[in-house]
Formats: C-alpha cells, structure tokens, sequence
C-alpha cells in the first residue's frame, strides 16, 4: 500500500522551505481595489486596498478614469507582496464591478473616461431597448431586458453623443478586463461578467449577433469568452518585473458578485448571497439555466460554470457612507453606530429612500432620487442612520420578495461586503428578511473569491466545488427575532407603499 502523507504536513514541510504557494486575489471596486494574497490552502497572508474617486460629471452620471485602476494595481501588488517572496506567487484573479464601457482605440489608449454601472445617463436609450426592440425580444437575446447601467444602452448613447469616439472603438471590455488586459496583453472576458453587458446570449453562452447589430458593434471589437477559473495567458515579461513576480498565468476572473459568491461559497443550486457593497444585491446560484419571467431579476452565468439570478441596488452601504462621511462628517462609523438607541429598532417614525443614484432592481427606475420621509423637529442623527440602515435593507427585501413571486423562498443567506461588517446592520437585514444569515470565514466576499478562481485554475482542486469544501466555512450566523420579524413586517407594508406614491413626482420635479 502507498503511503500518501498527510497534506497538512507536506504544506508544512512547503512553508518551512519557502516553496508555499500563493495567489493573488483582486477587487476592483468602485470606490477602491482590494488586493488579497493568499496561500493554497486559503489562508490570508496579507491584504491592502488603494482608493481612487468616482468622477459625477452630472447629476446621476458616474464615471471613473481607468487609468487609476491600473496604477492602483502597478502600486498595490509590490505593497501587497512586502515581507513575502514575490517568486512564489503562481497566479492572479480579478473580480470587477460590472457593465461599465471601456473602450480602446487601434493603439490601445482609453479613448474616454469609463461610464461605470451605477450612471444613470442612458434612460433614454435603456427606454428604447425595452420598448422598439422590446423585452420579449430582448430576453430571448439574452435572457434580460434593459436597465440603465448595462452596458448596451452605454454604446448606444456613445454613439448617438460621442460619434467620432464611437467610430474609434477597436476594443470594447469590462472594467476587470481592462486590468487582465494591462497584464497579459489577451483581451478575454469570463461569462458572468460578460452576462451584464446585455450582448451575451446567456443560455448559449456566445455573443449574440442580434445584439451586437443593434448596438452597431462587430464580433471582432468584443473580447474571446472564457469560463472564470479558465487561465487566459502570463503576466507579461515587463509588468511582471515591475510587480515583483514571475510571468505567472492570470485566470478569467470574474464580476464582482458572481466572484463574491464563490467567495462565500453561494454555489451549485439554490443558494443565496447578499452583498452589501457600494451597491447591494441578492444572488441566487443555480445549476441550470432560468429566466424570472417579469425580468425584474437578471438572468447571468455564474462563475462556477453555472447560473444564477440577481437582484442588485444601486445604492447600499454607499448611502451609509454619504450619510456619515457627507451629513453627519464623521469618520469614526462604530461611534455613530452606538449612538443608536436599539429599542428603536422595528419603531423607528423615519423611512429612508436609498435611491441616490436611482434605482435598478426592481422598480428600474433613473429618475427616483434618495428621499427621507417623517422628519420632525426631535428627529436625532441617530435616527437617521437607523432610517438609513433600513431603507437599504427595506429595498434589499424588496428583491426577496420578486424571488418569492417566482417560487424562489429564501430561507437563509450567505452574507459580505463593506456594510456586513456592521453587527448592527447584520442584525436589522436578517429581521426586515426574516430569514438566517450566515457570515462566511472570508468575508472579503469578491477578492476571496477570485483568489479561489485562481486557485482553481492552478489545478490544485479539480473544481470549484471541491475548493469550496477545503476553504470555506460559516463563522457566525444571525437568526430573526420573532417580536423584530412582526414590527419590520409592519414597516415593510408601510416603506413599499411611498415609492408607487412619489414615482410621478420624481419625473415631474425632474423636468
Ligand atoms: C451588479 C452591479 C453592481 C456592481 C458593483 O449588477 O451593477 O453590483 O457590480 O460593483
């Protein structure tokens, strides 16, 4: 009989001579790229993020310059590597906010700044998506109608706005991809991420010609699809030397969320992720391909060589951030977290509207603008933030509530992202949903799992299930209050009711 040893003594026995192997995980997010590194057993060795500014040119438009991602990068793995042997990392992921437009030219410059995915520009063109070539036809395309952020509607408002940068595109990619570009020269997308530019024939997992006629783009401008964990090329020679590694393989990666769900280990059939990032979402796994039939949820490929649904706000603890950083100027979060007084909790007077950059999932709707409403003259700070907390979770539940309409009841949730950090949030989410939430032992949600993916495209698990299993487990969970579920179930009732009422005043005020 062969004795095969134990595996933990031979990563031992690897560690003591340097030989450990490692990976690096990234999150390019919308307000900084974090940076993992992480060994093949899927300890963290060491994290960094670097910050960058989203540029609002109007009201409700959004942009970044991909520029600061790429020197985010170029700084951010040799700080990341600091104190390690750079000469052990054997391969990189990344994960990306998704749909925003990158656009080269024939010499690979970024002919304008990328709208990203929460910019609310393109109603017009979303409205003629949905209306001239229509939902029906749209979701036969793709499995998905239009929503302003996707990344069709943003071609076609170039080319109505900007046509001589449309006449320019040679190459159009995802943020993400724009980084695996910079390292390997391949221009390539993963499934999941490709599924949100509403050009991919999602079932069949092929562009799809229809699609691209529509928005005037060729074949030949689109990136070569790949699956997640897929390796799409090497670092180049010079990029490598100047992050301190090897020419080692770069995998696919993936969007954000469908990165984040591996991350948690939302994989296989009916599983569920809510991530409270920037933006907020509710990600369903599935092996087999499905459409919510209203399309108020979007229908994507996920990372593991599956599918799942999505339900995505567009802002979440981004109107934590506002309300702190902005409002109140106060850094110290934790601080004004106390400050709440928890026996307001399923009773507080004030409702908050977390549209500040409009709305995707379910009401899809650019004109909606944030809104609190009930404030008195006693109305304290505290109160505030604990409208705030809820309103997001109020719009989270919303999404919840079109699953349920489909046949889809969940009953518990994995859960990451910036605002999952917060006990207290944790706490108000789990009780608004009614349902259990589980805090994974990597709660860096996106950059945890394109760390896996790349672990996996290494071939040191035979898929990303098996991954799973060795790396991930629940470290916490929060169960729902019986007396907390009735007095959000309350509020609920109440909170769905104000947008129906002000949806006309919105596009009135607007005028
Ligand atoms: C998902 C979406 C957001 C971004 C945020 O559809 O638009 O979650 O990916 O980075």
């Amino acid at each position: 009989m062969t004795y095969y040893p134990d595996r933990n003594i031979i990563i031992k026995y690897y560690f003591y001579w340097g030989d450990f192997l490692l990976y690096i995980g990234i999150d390019l997010g919308t307000s900084a790229t974090k940076f993992l590194l992480v060994d093949e057993t899927g300890k963290i060795l060491n994290s960094i993020s670097k910050e960058y500014p989203v540029i609002y040119p109007k009201s409700g438009w959004s942009e970044q310059d991909p520029n600061e991602w790429w020197n985010a990068v170029k700084t951010g793995v040799p700080e990341l590597l600091k104190g390690f042997d750079g000469a052990n990392v054997n391969g990189i992921g990344v994960a990306g906010q998704m749909h925003g437009l990158v656009v080269l030219d024939d010499n690979d410059n970024v002919i304008r700044n990328v709208i990203i995915w929460n910019d609310g520009r393109t109603a017009k063109e979303t409205e003629y998506l949905n209306t001239v070539v229509g939902k029906k036809q749209l979701s036969k395309n793709t499995a998905n109608i239009a929503f302003a952020g996707f990344t069709a509607p943003k071609l076609l408002w170039m080319k109505e706005n900007e046509p001589e940068n449309f006449k320019r595109i040679s190459k159009i990619m995802l943020p993400k991809d724009y980084i695996n570009y910079k390292l390997t020269g391949v221009h390539a997308c993963d499934y999941s991420d490709a599924s949100g530019m509403l050009l991919l024939d999602v079932k069949n997992k092929c562009w799809s010609q229809e699609m691209l006629k529509v928005c005037s783009v060729t074949k030949e401008q689109m990136p070569k699809l790949f699956e997640s964990y897929d390796v799409i090329g090497n670092v180049k020679r010079e990029i490598a030397s100047e992050l301190g590694i090897n020419t080692v393989n770069v995998i696919a990666g993936a969007g954000d969320n469908a990165a984040a769900a591996i991350g948690t280990g939302t994989i296989g059939n009916g599983k569920c992720n809510i991530s409270l990032g920037t933006s907020g979402t509710v990600f369903i796994s599935s092996e087999k391909h499905g459409v919510d039939e209203n399309n108020a949820l979007h229908s994507f490929c996920h990372a593991d060589s599956g599918f799942h649904l999505m339900g995505c706000i567009l802002s979440a603890a981004s109107c934590h951030k506002w309300i702190c950083d902005k409002i109140f100027t106060e850094t110290d979060y934790n601080k004004l977290e106390q400050e709440i007084d928890t026996s307001l909790l399923g009773k507080n007077e004030l409702f908050f509207l977390p549209y500040l950059m409009g709305e995707r999932s379910p009401i899809n709707d650019t004109d909606a603008t944030g809104m609190f409403i009930g404030l008195r003259p006693d109305t304290t700070r505290s109160q505030m933030l604990l409208a705030v907390l809820e309103g997001v979770s109020f719009a989270i539940r919303d999404n919840i509530e079109v699953a349920k309409a489909i046949g889809i009841d969940v009953k518990t949730s994995y859960i990451c992202g910036g605002g999952a950090k917060s006990k207290l949030w944790r706490r108000i989410l789990s009780n608004i949903l009614n349902i259990e939430l589980q805090i994974p032992n990597a709660e860096e949600g996106p950059g945890y799992g394109s760390a896996m993916l790349s672990i996996v495209g290494a071939g040191e698990y035979k898929n990303i299930n098996e991954c799973a299993e060795k790396l991930l487990t629940v470290k916490d969970n929060v169960l729902p209050e019986k007396e907390l579920v009735n007095l959000y179930e309350e509020r609920y009732n109440k909170f769905k009711q104000i947008y129906p009422a002000v949806k006309e005043l919105y596009k009135k005020i607007k005028e």
